[in-house]
């Protein structure tokens, strides 16, 4: 690492912020015309998540969001991601709108303008409206497009005299997948023809949004955040590195290309032919994705994987590895891993910049990056998160690095502001700098207290970045 403090000044106006989502902090699920979403139906069945966990009150961000704004102004965050709960707004997804949810966001983006705080909207978070799912299969079916087209559209009208910058959607590689492929969000199926249908209508409606955008009066930014794990092959094998190929182009281009040039990278368009699976194409679809260009890529990044080709296939393979070509995930022992068994690869992190930088030149905004953790409080209402800050402080150094080596990088929202509900872990897994008083089975005070890392990332923020080179591990 340098040791010239100066170098460590990041970007004038370099967004430091924080992130959250509606369904994982706001609670008051049904309060205030508030609709049923997906995650509240999903949440109460039986067997998907931790210990029955849900975000019926979760941190009760919905009644204590001036408290919470008030923490961010004091740690002097200067942009803050949340996303907007589609039901709040549409309580049936579509149709007539709930002007209590509507004045709880335009409260919120008050609020945190008054603070200095750069609003960060996510339009899409995972928590479709359950009526739509009801009515007709929601995102399986192309009607969502002009649902979604409309609900961005009003957002866009409504809010963006003071929103600057907008994510489409959150992560649509993890929910596509874990909601059709391995069945563990909703609607939890399990079948590859379906979730490669509905990730094509995912793309349309994000590009259909992205056309609304630029059609409206907003003067700001619109990009997806993309869940990316840089990949590696296991060593120089050649048939390791072709592995590792197979796994970039399904597992990063095959999203990523397509929000950027509207068009699926053919080894991956090859295969799904092989394997008789397709999207259900129409004509005009081209011409959808291609308008639908972001301003940056939002990243969420949280760990790299190991790949290898799988020499002897046998009836365990993974459907995985099936579906791309004997190339399958292993552990890289090389890296640390997280209470969770999330590998920890801040290198992963500039890696992941100079590849988007080189394939799509773009600006870059990192959505996500945080590390879940049990913390302890102690008697004194203190929280000793040094490991949280060393995490931190070892991805922003990968991001500086980055930065020093030409990527464009406007932002850092770590995960999360304060700790919240872990859609399939509960609330002992934190992430927060500020730590709320409740776990999976008690609701208790839902106080909040400022963690050791608050005070760190505000110093941080405070210094632009130049504090990181003295914060010692
Ligand atoms: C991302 C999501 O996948 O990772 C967040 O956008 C999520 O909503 C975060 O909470 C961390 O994942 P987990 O499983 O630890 O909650």
């Amino acid at each position: 690492m340098k040791s010239n403090s100066l170098e460590y000044n990041f970007p004038d106006n370099f967004l430091w912020g924080s992130s959250s989502a509606a369904y994982q902090i706001e609670g008051a699920n049904n309060e205030d015309g508030k609709g049923t979403s997906i995650w509240d139906v999903f949440s109460k069945e039986s067997g998907h998540t931790y210990h029955g966990t849900n975000g019926d009150i979760a941190v009760d961000h919905y009644h204590r969001y001036e408290e919470d704004v008030a923490l961010m102004k004091e740690m002097g965050l200067k942009s803050y991601r949340f996303s907007i709960s589609w039901s709040r707004i549409y309580p049936e997804g579509r149709g007539k709108l709930n002007a209590k949810g509507v004045l709880f966001y335009d409260k919120l983006i008050d609020h945190l303008l008054a603070a200095n705080i750069e609003p960060i909207v996510t339009i899409y978070h995972w928590d479709l409206p359950q009526a739509l799912q009801d009515q007709y299969g929601g995102w399986e079916s192309r009607e969502i497009i002009e649902d979604f087209a409309a609900y961005a559209s009003f957002l866009f009208r409504h809010y963006g005299d003071r929103v600057k910058y907008w994510i489409t959607v959150n992560e649509q590689n993890v929910f596509v997948m874990q909601g059709w492929l391995f069945g563990l969000h909703p609607p939890g199926v399990k079948e590859s023809a379906r979730a490669f249908k509905v990730n094509h209508i995912v793309n349309l409606a994000n590009a259909r949004v992205i056309e609304e955008f630029r059609l409206s009066d907003c003067n700001g930014q619109i990009g997806p955040s993309f869940a990316y794990s840089p990949s590696y092959p296991n060593d120089s094998r050649p048939e390791n590195n072709l592995a590792n190929e197979n796994y970039k182009a399904f597992f990063n281009d095959f999203w990523l290309d397509v929000y950027v040039w509207g068009r699926y990278p053919s080894f991956v368009l090859q295969r799904l032919n092989e394997l008789g699976i397709s999207f259900d194409e129409v004509e005009g679809d081209q011409q959808i994705l291609e308008k639908g260009k972001p301003d940056f890529i939002g990243i969420n990044y949280y760990q790299s994987s190991n790949v290898e080709f799988e020499w002897s296939k046998n009836e365990k393979s993974s459907m995985l590895s099936n579906l791309l070509k004997s190339t399958k995930k292993i552990e890289n022992p090389f890296l640390e891993k997280t209470d969770w068994n999330w590998s920890i690869d801040p290198l992963g992190l500039t890696i992941t910049l100079r590849q988007l930088e080189s394939r799509y030149h773009l600006p870059i905004l990192i959505t996500e990056n945080g590390l879940g953790a049990f913390d302890q409080l102690e008697e004194d209402k203190t929280v000793h998160d040094s490991y949280r800050m060393n995490y931190i402080r070892e991805h922003l150094l990968a991001v500086k690095q980055a930065i020093d080596e030409g990527v464009t990088v406007i932002g850092y929202c770590s995960w999360s502001f304060t700790d919240l509900l872990s859609w399939l872990n509960g609330y002992k897994k934190r992430y927060g700098f500020v730590y709320i008083d409740r776990d999976d089975t008690n609701i208790r005070t839902l106080n909040r207290y400022k963690k050791d890392s608050f005070y760190w990332y505000q110093q941080v923020i405070t210094t632009n970045g130049e504090s990181l080179v003295n914060s010692t591990k």
